[in-house]
Formats: C-alpha cells, sequence, structure tokens
C-alpha cells in the first residue's frame, strides 16, 4: 500500500492550507483512522483520504470548474450551480493525476461532501468523519458522535439525515449523489426524515 506515497504527496498541500483547515484535514484523518478497526478498512488508507479530502477547499469557484475541466471531471448542473461542490472529485484527480493512493481512497476524497450510492466502507468513514472530527462545533454533533460510536452504519445514516435537513433548512439544493445515497439507507423507517420536495 501507498498510503505513505499520499502523505508525503500532500505535505506540501497541507502547509498552503489555512491553519484551520490544516487543523480540520488532520482532525478528519485522526478520527477517521481511529474508527477504521470497527469499519474493517484500513487504518492507513482512512487517514491517507482524511489528509487529502479538502486540499482544494480554499479554491475559489471559478479556479474549481477550470480545475474540474482540465481534469476531465464531468460537471454536473449541480456543481456548476455550486462549484465548492467540486472540491472532493479535484483533490481525488489530483491524487490521481500524481499516480498516489488506491481508487478506493480517492472515491472517499471525491464524495466526501455530497455522499454517493455507491460508498464503500472507506467512503463512508470519511465522510462521517469529516462531519465529526473533534474540532467540528454545531448544534447536535455530540449526539451524532454517540450515535456512530455505538454503530457506524447507523452513525453514517444520521450524518446523512443531518447533512439533508442543514441544506433543505438553509434551501439549498440537495445533490442528486445525496438523495440517491440516502435513498439506500433510509430504509422502512425513514419516513420521519422526509425531505421537502
Ligand atoms: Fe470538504
Ligand atoms: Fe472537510
Amino acid at each position: 500500500m501507498n498510503t505513505s506515497a499520499v502523505a508525503e504527496w500532500a505535505a506540501p498541500w497541507l502547509l498552503r492550507l489555512s491553519p484551520a483547515r490544516r487543523a480540520h484535514s488532520l482532525g478528519v484523518a485522526r478520527l477517521a483512522a481511529d474508527w477504521a478497526p470497527r469499519w474493517r478498512v484500513s487504518p492507513d488508507d482512512a487517514y491517507a483520504a482524511g489528509l487529502v479530502h479538502d486540499l482544494a477547499r480554499e479554491w475559489r469557484g471559478p479556479d474549481l470548474l477550470r480545475e474540474a475541466e482540465r481534469l476531465g471531471w464531468p460537471t454536473d448542473e449541480a456543481e456548476r450551480e455550486s462549484p465548492i461542490l467540486l472540491h472532493g472529485p479535484v483533490a481525488a484527480a489530483w491524487m490521481r493525476e500524481a499516480g498516489v493512493g488506491s481508487a478506493a481512497i480517492a472515491a472517499a476524497v471525491r464524495y466526501h461532501t455530497t455522499a454517493a450510492p455507491s460508498l464503500d466502507a472507506l467512503g463512508q468513514l470519511v465522510f462521517i468523519a469529516d462531519a465529526l472530527e473533534p474540532g467540528r462545533e454545531y448544534a447536535g454533533v455530540e449526539g451524532l458522535r454517540r450515535v456512530a460510536e455505538a454503530d457506524g452504519a447507523e452513525g453514517y445514516r444520521a450524518v446523512l439525515a443531518s447533512t439533508r435537513s442543514y441544506l433543505a433548512a438553509r434551501g439549498f439544493r440537495i445533490h442528486p449523489r445525496t438523495e440517491a445515497a440516502w435513498a439506500l439507507v433510509a430504509g422502512d423507517d425513514g419516513s420521519e426524515e422526509e425531505a421537502p420536495s
């Protein structure tokens, strides 16, 4: 596994981030690695994905759009409307362009913002670690942490539900990948989480 290659490649990129974003990235990496054994995924892979996930987060929208085009990522309507959604796909494409990391790490980075129905355990773990790392402070985060610590799958479902509620309450569009991911886990008892259509 070339996870150390990922960390080595990511180091100068991490230094270009603001201190707060760098601390968040390390927080995601550490939390994902801590929880990795329970998720039956490699702690090294989880750590690597955490380090890389927000490397493009501080790029401006027009630059993300141009970079996504250069990298051959087929943007959709939601991404063109909110180019910040492209920071995951762009960071994943950078990693692949540099030839570091596995396809699984790249997928976890690519979909960390929206989630996706195709997410494997590594991708789901990185998605929730992004929302729950110790530096995150928002109403309800403690409850979500308790759910995720008790049951990873339920934690993923709860963070997805919370993401959808947050977006809906602010009138933001919910990305089709998020809706498709939610449809997979909402289950029969998902009715109370029904988002306004
Ligand atoms: Fe992000
Ligand atoms: Fe993040």
